[in-house]
């Protein structure tokens, strides 16, 4: 069973739109294990955008993300990293097809309403940034 990190950015927190977007992943039948709003420092942002650290928009993505709030979540599923994925559409809201969260609420690029890992390794890798083991459940479901 896989697991991903997802996080609905700034703008997605300060649109109302949490409950909408975990009511998609829970509806789909993936399983959330951890969630929490919080704020994320610059350094924080440094490691988890590290491999865009020399495109040109690192400086604005970074001050995007550490602007205010945003809601990180582990999410439990087969396949989950790819299908969250899916369920997301494409990076750029111009170009994510309507039905996708970033089709249905993205206004550009550097506003795109939510994060999510994009392949097992950078999932275990961001979950391990933004979650201590403790704060993670684990259980089996009865229903
Ligand atoms: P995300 O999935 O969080 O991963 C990296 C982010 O960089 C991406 O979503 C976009 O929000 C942002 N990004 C990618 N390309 C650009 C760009 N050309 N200009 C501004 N932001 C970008």
């Amino acid at each position: 069973m896989e697991q991903t990190f997802v996080m609905v950015k700034p703008d997605g927190v300060q649109r109302n739109l949490i409950g909408e977007i975990v009511q998609r992943f829970e509806k789909k039948g993936y399983t959330l294990k951890g969630a929490k709003l919080m704020s994320i420092s610059r350094e924080l942002a440094e490691k988890h955008y590290g491999e865009h650290k020399e495109k040109p928009f690192f400086e604005e993505l970074v001050g995007f993300i550490t602007s205010s709030p945003v809601f990180a979540m582990v999410l439990e599923g087969d396949k989950v990293v790819s299908s969250a994925r899916k369920l997301m559409g494409a990076t750029n809201p111009q170009e994510a097809a309507p039905g996708t969260i970033r089709g249905d609420y993205g206004v550009r690029i550097s506003m795109n309403v939510i994060h999510g890992s994009d392949s097992v390794e950078s999932a275990e890798r961001e979950i391990a940034l933004f979650f201590d083991r403790g704060e993670l459940t684990s259980y089996e479901k009865q229903v």
